[in-house]
């Protein structure tokens, strides 16, 4: 397989999904969902969505398990479009550019893009509230609810960028950087995937080598950001370089210098290919994925 092509063809179908899930911009919340469209259809590469159609893909022999899932897909989409609203806002990273656009806060003002998160935060497990009508079960469900909301919430992603802002400007351990790394983005990679397999109806030992595969490529997606920062442009990346030096922030690279934490993050990715070396053929689009979110460009 291609993974240009399968990325693409992935990606145009998270799109047109989110087109028919998301509600459409109209009276009375019309510049509030403006706002809420800015964001979400701006762009991105919608690696999590795509991580949770490829998982429930590697353990289900349904050939249209990847559609039916498009909804939690769509959940976790917004979800983490939240997260970059709110991670750009001025009292966080205060970033001007988000996905090659000025950010949320830039065009709508500070109290609409907060707003605009909440929204998609919401929003999300409305979706997946409904996601069942032809496809999952009830008990699935609220399964996938629970993974996804814990990985969200303040004991993971929340949590994660509390410590990444407490810590801005201090000296810390390097344990520190890696539970900040593994709560502010590694959680909800490690969701995604998670979610993909509980809807593809993954057995326990499926599920527990896809959870191994998630924390390590959520580990390496965070230390490849934390790269690119540094190793790529502003106009390559669609947002600011060199962002967490002037923020204060410890990252990988300022740990380990670059080629250490390239390193780190390759070794990341192989033990993420390594959990599944159990598994078929219908694993090769997770086993690429690892390796293009090593090698990808922004
Ligand atoms: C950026 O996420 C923020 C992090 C968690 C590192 P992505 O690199 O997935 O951003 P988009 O969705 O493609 O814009
Ligand atoms: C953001 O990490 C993580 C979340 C949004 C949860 P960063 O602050 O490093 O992400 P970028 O570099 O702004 O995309
Ligand atoms: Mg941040
Ligand atoms: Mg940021
Ligand atoms: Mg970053």
């Amino acid at each position: 397989m291609n993974i240009k092509t399968y990325l693409s063809e992935k990606k145009t179908l998270v799109e047109n999904a989110l087109g028919q899930f998301i509600p459409p911009v109209e009276e009375p919340f019309t510049n509030h969902l403006e706002s809420v469209h800015y964001s979400l259809f701006v762009g991105g590469k919608r690696v999590r969505p795509i991580l949770c159609l490829a998982a429930g893909r590697a353990v289900s022999d349904d050939s249209a398990i990847e559609e039916k899932l498009l909804p939690i897909g769509c959940a976790l989409e917004c979800i983490h479009t939240y997260s970059l609203i709110h991670d750009d806002l001025p009292a966080m990273d205060n970033d001007d550019l988000r996905r090659g656009k000025p950010t949320n806060h830039k065009v709508y003002g500070e109290a609409a893009a907060i707003l605009a998160g909440d929204g998609l935060l919401t929003w999300a497990f409305d979706l997946i509230a409904g996601a069942g009508d032809s496809y999952l079960s009830a008990q699935q469900r609220l399964q996938i609810i629970q993974i996804i909301a814990r990985a969200a919430g303040s004991l993971g992603m929340v949590g994660g960028q509390a410590l990444d802002i407490e810590n801005e400007n201090r000296q810390f351990p390097f344990e520190m950087l890696r539970t900040i790394h593994k709560n502010k983005t590694g959680a909800l990679i490690t969701a995604s995937v998670l979610a993909g397999a509980v809807g593809g109806n993954a057995t326990a030992s499926q599920f527990s080598a896809l959870k191994q595969y998630g924390e390590q490529i959520g580990l390496a997606f965070q230390i490849v950001d934390d790269l690119l920062d540094v190793t790529s442009t502003t106009e390559e990346l669609g947002k600011a370089a060199n962002s967490d030096a002037s923020l204060g922030k410890a990252t990988y690279p300022s740990y380990f210098g670059i080629d250490e934490t390239r390193k780190k993050a390759q070794e990341a990715v192989a033990l993420a290919i390594e959990s599944l070396k159990e598994f078929d053929q219908k694993a090769e689009p997770l086993r690429q994925l690892a390796d293009y979110i090593y090698s990808r460009s922004n």
